[in-house]
């Protein structure tokens, strides 16, 4: 199946399950990421990836952006964003060929997004074309697991629970596929290696919980 066509499937219990499956630690984990950005009155954020949009929620709790607009290619995912904050743009893209003039952004945030994109060279270009010099990327990810807590849970504990908790709550094929994609996605050092090779220069790195997710700060100098 699709990517688009899966998460437009699941996105009316995509929150739910969020909280559900990550034990409410994704709301943490999200406003830990917009804890580590560098602060920007004003900003225009893009929310790369952005689905129901918690992610951008959780960024204007604390600062005053100008402009959040919420990117993703599953128009379903952006219609449960529509409904919580009236004040966010949504833009159905591609995070691969953004509709956005080069320079215009200031943040681009991107939460558990990019391990769905097939080609991640090609969105951190596309990252790096839109974001103005001086802006910064945040990326909030489930990577490969490389140390022993982390590869306990993503290789023996999440293949039991996490379909079986999907199957109960909506699609259980599209959480096979969350575990698949985490354990063939790349570790936060190759995925830094990308990002610089695109222009980046990286911020710094930080394991949440354990190196369950990771946070991944990158700025357009
Ligand atoms: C796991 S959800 C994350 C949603 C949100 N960022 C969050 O923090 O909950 C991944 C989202 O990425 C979107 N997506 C995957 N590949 C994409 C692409 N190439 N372009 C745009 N959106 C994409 C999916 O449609 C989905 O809404």
């Amino acid at each position: 199946m699709q990517v688009r066509t899966m998460f437009n499937k699941i996105h009316k219990r995509y929150d739910l399950l969020n909280r559900l499956m990550s034990a409410g630690r994704d709301i943490a984990w999200r406003k830990a990421c917009c804890k580590r950005l560098p602060k920007k009155e004003k900003a225009i954020v893009l929310d790369l990836c952005g689905g129901t949009g918690d992610f951008s929620i959780a960024y204007k709790k604390n600062e005053n952006p100008q402009l959040c607009i919420v990117g993703d290619f599953a128009d379903k995912m952006l219609s449960v964003a529509a409904k919580k904050d009236p004040d966010l743009k949504l833009i159905q893209m591609d995070a691969t060929q953004i509709p956005l003039a080069n320079n215009s952004v200031d943040i681009i945030l991107n939460g558990f997004g990019m391990r769905n994109i097939s080609s991640l060279d090609l969105a951190f270009n596309e990252a790096f074309r839109v974001l103005k010099q001086g802006g910064y990327f945040a990326t909030l990810e489930f990577f490969k697991p490389e140390k022993n807590i982390s590869k306990l849970f993503y290789e023996k504990i999440a293949p039991l629970i996490i379909p079986f908790a999907g199957m109960m709550l909506s699609k259980r094929n599209a959480y096979r596929y969350l575990v698949l994609s985490i354990l063939n996605f790349i570790t936060p050092k190759e995925y830094a290696a990308k990002a610089r090779a695109a222009g980046f220069t990286l911020r710094s790195i930080n394991a949440l919980d354990g190196g369950l997710a990771h946070i991944i700060l990158l700025e357009k100098k």
